[in-house]
């Protein structure tokens, strides 16, 4: 089944940080698929800004290289010199006047406009105080941010409140690209779109959950900006945190962006502090390509954490007593992003199993290899006396949708042609950012504050040998992280 396309109001999208990686990656990679769906209407245009002084012609010739080198395999590039006549340049002082007035004049009335601030965070109040100066943007426009959004709950709130004086949040889109994963959003869908799971879906029922998030690359060519973030900041206040209120909020009245964004919300503010036996760190070391967080970050003394796991309750009716064991980090054995929900067991077993009998789990698998899978016990074939066995009913949602998954658009793309439509439903709203600091903070603190070293992981392995036994005390296990 091929994505179909819905179409999107003319308009002008500007990129500040145009000539920036994000840009080159995902941005600008993103756009020329759209287009190619026929998804970018025919006068739509799209600036970029940046301070590097060059015409129409180079950037174009930028992006041309950029699209070839991070456009997907199966990409068709025939249509790329097509979708280049849509690009203009602007160079622009962010900081300064310079480029202003050129970047007013290429603005179109009439049309969407949507300014992408793709920049250092310093620099979005700068941006935003020009946009108005010189007129450039109103009530209508749009403006996208990135994450960080800020470090902590008082940078966040310094943020917010700088965008505030020139846009009102219906205008403010900031961005977690794991809200535009297809199978992100297929969590609602799965949840709220099924009779199955919601009877199920509760303390009564789910005796605990665990979200993974499994990478096998290092910080790569980010160790500056990584160890001054560590995995809290990078991907549990923002990433990890969505995944949790998702699987973890109640229905909204309607899959509208507000109803979506205040139940979130209920999910954070109902988090408990954490207890501090509840939290695991941990760092990779002498990976077999040589890979060891403190000489790719090149701090020797750095305790910042390329590893966290973490044991969080919520405390409301639906889910008190029921623990969710969170965990992310870099270099481990395999990539992967998955939910498992672990049900209770049955109350009596009739048969007799020497273990007891024992529970469903339902793993939603976001990456890669998206699907579901649910463990259910069945009779074991055979003569000879009634023996149970546990087995997978497994769907990849590519088999089951006959699509490869060259169909599923990536999170940017879908992401940015929400901008254009105005809808807001997968991205933060400002109090969910700030109550999610709220939560991250004290733990972020404690730390901070102390002398404690992350526990070193080898590179390649599941994490620390730590994060095993936050599970173990509690009878538990994690799944084995496989892709
Ligand atoms: C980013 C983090 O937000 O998400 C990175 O800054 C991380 O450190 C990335 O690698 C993971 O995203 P994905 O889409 O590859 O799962």
């Amino acid at each position: 089944m091929v994505s179909r396309i819905i179409p999107v109001d003319e308009f002008d999208l500007v990129i500040f940080g145009a000539t920036g990686d994000l840009a080159h990656r995902k941005i600008l990679p993103g756009l020329y698929r759209r287009y190619v769906a026929g998804q970018v209407p025919p006068s739509a245009q799209i600036i970029g800004a940046a301070r590097t002084k060059q015409d129409d012609a180079a950037f174009r010739l930028e992006a041309k290289a950029a699209i070839t080198e991070f456009a997907g395999k199966g990409d068709d590039l025939s249509q790329l010199d097509d979708f280049l006549n849509h690009l203009r340049y602007v160079a622009i002082d962010a900081r300064g006047t310079d480029g202003w007035d050129g970047l007013k004049a290429l603005i179109r009335p009439g049309v969407v406009h949507a300014f992408y601030f793709s920049v250092a965070p310093a620099l979005f109040g700068d941006i935003a105080q020009r946009l108005a100066d010189h007129g450039i943007a109103d009530a209508n426009s749009r403006i996208v941010v990135e994450k960080p959004f800020g470090r902590d709950l008082a940078t966040a709130r310094a943020l917010n409140a700088t965008l505030a004086q020139h846009f009102a949040e219906n205008q403010i889109y900031r961005i977690d690209h794991y809200l535009g994963k297809e199978t992100v959003q297929n969590l609602m869908a799965v949840r709220f779109a099924n009779m199955l799971f919601e009877p199920l879906w509760n303390a009564q029922y789910v005796d605990h959950v665990q979200i993974t998030v499994a990478e096998t690359v290092g910080v790569g060519g980010r160790g500056e900006y990584y160890d001054h973030s560590g995995a809290i900041r990078d991907m549990v206040q923002n990433h990890m945190m969505q995944l949790l209120c998702l699987i973890a909020m109640e229905p909204p009245y309607h899959f509208d962006p507000d109803a979506v964004r205040d139940e979130k919300l209920k999910v954070i503010r109902a988090l408990e502090p954490l207890l501090p036996g509840d939290i695991v760190r941990g760092q990779y070391r002498d990976g077999v390509d040589g890979s060891d967080y403190l000489k790719d970050v090149d701090n020797p003394d750095s305790r910042t954490e390329s590893y966290v796991a973490l044991k969080v309750r919520i405390a409301n009716w639906r889910w008190s007593g029921t623990p969710f064991y969170l965990r992310t980090g870099k270099k481990l054995r395999a990539r992967t992003s998955e939910i498992v929900v672990t049900f209770k067991a049955p109350p009596h077993s009739i048969f007799d199993e020497s273990d007891g009998p024992r529970s469903n789990q339902l793993v939603i698998k976001l990456q890669p290899n998206e699907g579901m899978d649910l463990t259910v016990m069945i009779k074991e074939p055979g003569p000879g006396g009634m023996r149970l066995v546990q087995v997978p009913l497994d769907m990849s949602f590519a088999d089951a949708l006959g699509a490869n998954g060259t169909d599923m658009p990536d999170a940017y793309e879908r992401l940015i042609m929400d901008v254009i439509r105005g809808n807001q439903t997968l991205f933060m709203r400002g109090d969910e950012v700030e109550a999610a600091w709220a939560w991250t903070d004290p733990i972020i603190g404690d730390w901070e504050g102390g002398t404690k070293r992350p526990e070193p992981y080898d590179a390649g392995s599941s994490g620390p040998e730590e994060a095993l036994r936050l599970l173990h005390r509690d009878n538990r296990r994690w799944r084995e992280i496989r892709s």
